[in-house]
């Protein structure tokens, strides 16, 4: 559980587990099935990231853009662009940007029933107390060509060398920041995903879940 106790019917009591690491990383994908195999609650953290990210390009301040956000905008799916990834990682080493994002997150990983929050400082951060934390990663190629995958599954014309490109800057600025720099928390489960499949590693984090309910 993350932040001060609460009394809870044993069914519904708050449960958190905290998947953390570097772009691309498959953490959706394990987040997701995590959350549909235990009925969990799914937050992907860089969507609210990606969302003060969007505003800024169309010319909004990025702490007003925080501050203001709307839940209903993360269903947008034009906030999976290389661009507005990019503007994310740039708006996410503003300490105010991140505090203004710091309750929502912090509320969803306490509601009743269990949640799954992906991101980079959930861990460390947003939920030290996790339940569970896991820090997915691969190597940048690896990253990068599931990215481009994904990328040009949904029509968008792009290149290996670009999304490598993407993904190095952005695993740079994630790590290096002096506001909740991506690293894995002490107690986090590393998952190293460079030569597992999807089913093997998603039955890793099940594992890793189920062990911490047992
Ligand atoms: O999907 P992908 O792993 O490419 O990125 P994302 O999770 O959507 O995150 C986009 C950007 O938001 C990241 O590069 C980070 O800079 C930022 N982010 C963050 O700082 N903290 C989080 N908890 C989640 C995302």
């Amino acid at each position: 559980m993350c932040g001060a106790a609460r009394a809870e019917p044993v069914a519904t009591a708050p449960f958190t587990v905290a998947i953390d690491g570097p772009a691309a990383a498959g953490k959706g994908t394990i987040s997701r099935a995590v959350a549909g195999r235990f009925g969990f609650a799914h937050l992907d953290t860089g969507l609210l990231y990606r969302a003060v990210g969007a505003q800024v390009l169309s010319g909004v301040a990025a702490v007003e853009a925080a501050r203001s956000l709307d839940p209903a905008a993360l269903e947008d799916p034009a906030l999976r662009t290389a661009e507005v990834a990019q503007a994310a990682s740039k708006v996410a080493v503003i300490a105010d940007v991140r505090a203004a994002l710091l309750d929502f997150q912090r509320a969803f990983a306490r509601r009743a029933g269990g949640a799954v929050l992906d991101g980079r400082d959930i861990g460390t951060v947003i939920c030290p107390q996790a339940e569970v934390k896991l820090f997915v990663t691969a190597s940048a190629e690896v990253r990068a060509g599931r990215r481009l995958a994904e990328l040009q599954g949904r029509g968008t014309d792009t290149d290996f060398e670009t999304v490598l490109a993407d993904v190095r800057a952005r695993d740079a600025r994630d790590s290096d920041r002096a506001e909740a720099p991506l690293r894995p928390a002490e107690t986090a489960f590393v998952l190293d995903t460079s030569e597992m499949s999807v089913e093997a590693a998603v039955e890793a984090a099940v594992a890793q879940v189920a062990a911490a309910r047992a």
